[in-house]
């Protein structure tokens, strides 16, 4: 079974449908997923797999670079965002699979050449993905996934650097300690990285999988994107008791004192990890 917290709010038409239309209108998921595959050396690529494809960005970025008669299957727990994604995204090339990461191994017929997963996997059980992973790469088959920054417990540079005033997730909390009676959550828990580098290393090895490379990248946006973002369903803030109504509220009172055009930054750990060739 998917952990309890893996299909909150995704599998809801309005979250999909918010989100579907955020990845139209702002680049920031076509364009982690395109570095994700380009990471993944899809170009002879014959089976790929999109985990946690969600709505279909990760697996059109895929497309653009396997080759014509490749497979691409997108795997996702959320039937809400893969009705979009089969409405949106029409390739004969791909195939989607409604199930948990944690069942891939029960779905993918063959030995894949890599399996991609943007921007989801702290929300899986990832000792059990890793190891289903193992079991579909073929030899030598990469794995290449990415950890939000604030997952990850990293930060990119640019992020302090390029700052020009609060961010918007601090207005929220201040905004919603004014109007709302709201009180953050000790900076203790907050802290605690869910899966540092450390961790995610130490389940891969277990899993069988070998890291080539981790990087820490800065996605570069503005505060409208981050707005935008923050608008679909499931990721609105802050944590709580809260109506949809009045995190929205909380967002556009937050929002109004920001400049729209300020740069934004987001951190991203990505990591490339493979199924080690066979020793001859
Ligand atoms: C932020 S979206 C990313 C979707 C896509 N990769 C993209 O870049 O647009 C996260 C997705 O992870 C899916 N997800 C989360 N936990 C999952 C799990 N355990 N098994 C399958 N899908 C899961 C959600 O349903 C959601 O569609």
């Amino acid at each position: 079974m998917a952990p309890l917290d893996a299909l909150l709010g995704w599998d809801e038409d309005t979250t999909a449908e918010a989100y579907a239309a955020f990845t139209r209108d702002f680049p920031m998921y076509a364009a982690t997923s395109r570095d994700l595959a380009r990471r993944a050396e899809l170009t002879d690529g014959r089976l790929v797999v999109d985990l946690c494809g969600g709505a279909g960005a990760t697996a059109e970025a895929i497309l653009e670079l396997v080759p014509i008669d490749a497979q691409v299957v997108s795997l996702d727990a959320a039937a809400a965002m893969q009705r979009v994604g089969r409405r949106t995204l029409a390739d004969p090339r791909l195939t989607w699979v409604t199930a948990p990461a944690e069942d891939l191994a029960d779905h993918v017929p063959g030995a894949a050449d890599a399996v991609v997963c943007n921007s989801a996997i702290w929300k899986t059980d990832v000792p059990r993905v890793f190891a289903a992973v193992h079991q579909v790469l073929r030899p030598g088959g990469r794995f290449v996934f990415n950890v939000g920054g604030g997952f990850a417990g990293i930060r990119h540079p640019d992020e302090t650097s390029l700052r020009t005033g609060p961010s918007l997730n601090t207005l929220i909390r201040q905004v919603a300690a004014r109007d709302y009676g709201y009180a953050p959550p000790p900076p203790a828990v907050e802290a605690a990285p869910k899966l540092s580098v450390d961790t995610i290393a130490e389940h891969l090895s277990v899993a069988g999988l070998t890291v080539l490379d981790t990087e820490v990248v800065a996605q570069h946006s503005t505060m409208a994107e981050k707005k935008a973002w923050l608008s679909i369903p499931v990721f609105a803030r802050p944590d709580g008791e809260f109506t949809h109504a009045q995190r929205t509220d909380i967002l556009d009172k937050a929002y109004s004192l920001t400049t729209p055009d300020a740069p934004t930054v987001t951190s991203w750990l990505v990591v490339v990890a493979q199924r080690p060739r066979e020793q001859r």
